[in-house]
């Protein structure tokens, strides 16, 4: 029997990780023998783990929290996406044994909101609430999608405009001049998972406006529940975003773009 190729998903923690699953249905519908773990490294540690798996000969990886700019300052070549979003969240091993990095969180996320949610982007207000890493890592390609604008709230603002001065048509927006009804409000905080919300105006969501939150669990989100309550018209959650983007890394390593929904459904519903 062909030998499976060996993959894995490096964080710190990692044991909630769910791309060991995700793949593995990935491989089952496309035929791809694999065999996808997890693996966990101590911060300080990432490199010499990343080593030790490309010896045992790993034909590639996926980084999680917290080494994807580690991974990004790993890599011997980057992509385009990754190189804007100065992360690695996909790594390949060549031939050679060099590493190779690309970056799918943007691309996915932008694929679930376009094509699974169907949310049209062109010409559209997009705020974008948060303004750590994986926002900075998402804004070139919701940028690809040609919206109107796109408004970046965060509590510290000053890494609002950082990110703003990297990107066209891309502002840091105080509280205070916050537009009314944006037509997609996307929330790349990490207050939902304190149970907490940024505080924000009602305003911000009209009877037209999309919430999607980065973040997903068994039910709605927080933020999402709160844009429903100020009477947006649909939330989401991440969890289309991590099929998606485990979708694009697959596609990176295997040339091969395998279907999402059936995955997306068997998480959602177990
Ligand atoms: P990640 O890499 O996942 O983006 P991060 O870089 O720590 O993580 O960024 C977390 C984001 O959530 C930041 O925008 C943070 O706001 P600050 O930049 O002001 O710290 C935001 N955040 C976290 N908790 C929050 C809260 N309770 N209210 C509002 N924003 C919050």
């Amino acid at each position: 029997m062909e030998k499976p190729h060996l993959l894995a998903v490096f964080g710190y923690p990692v044991a909630h990780s769910r791309s060991p699953l995700i793949h593995a249905a990935f491989g089952q519908e496309t035929g791809i023998a694999l065999s996808y773990g997890k693996r966990e490294a101590r911060p300080g540690h990432f490199g010499a783990e990343v080593d030790k798996f490309v010896a045992e000969g790993a034909l590639g990886f996926n980084i999680t929290v917290p080494f994807k700019a580690e991974a990004f300052a790993l890599a011997q070549q980057v992509t385009e996406r990754a190189r804007q979003a100065k992360a690695v969240n996909t790594m390949k091993v060549t031939a050679d044994g060099e590493l190779h990095g690309h970056n799918t969180d943007g691309d996915g996320l932008l694929a679930d909101m376009t094509v699974n949610l169907g949310w049209k982007l062109s010409d559209s207000k997009i705020l974008v609430v948060g303004a750590g890493g994986a926002v900075a890592g998402v804004i070139p390609s919701l940028l690809q999608a040609n919206p109107s604008r796109i408004d970046i709230c965060n509590r510290t603002i000053s890494k609002a405009e950082a990110i703003a001065a990297q990107n066209p048509r891309t502002f840091a927006v105080g509280r205070e001049s916050l537009l009314q009804g944006y037509d997609i409000v996307l929330n790349g905080t990490s207050a939902g998972l304190a149970g907490e919300l940024p505080d924000l105006p009602a305003t911000i969501f009209a009877s037209h406006s999309c919430s999607y939150d980065m973040i997903y669990g068994d039910k709605t989100t927080s933020f999402n529940q709160w844009a429903l309550d100020c009477g947006a018209a649909q939330a989401a959650d991440g969890l289309g975003m991590l099929v998606e983007q485990a979708a694009l890394a697959f596609e990176y390593w295997f040339e091969t773009r395998p279907a999402t929904a059936p995955v997306i459904s068997m998480l959602r519903h177990g």
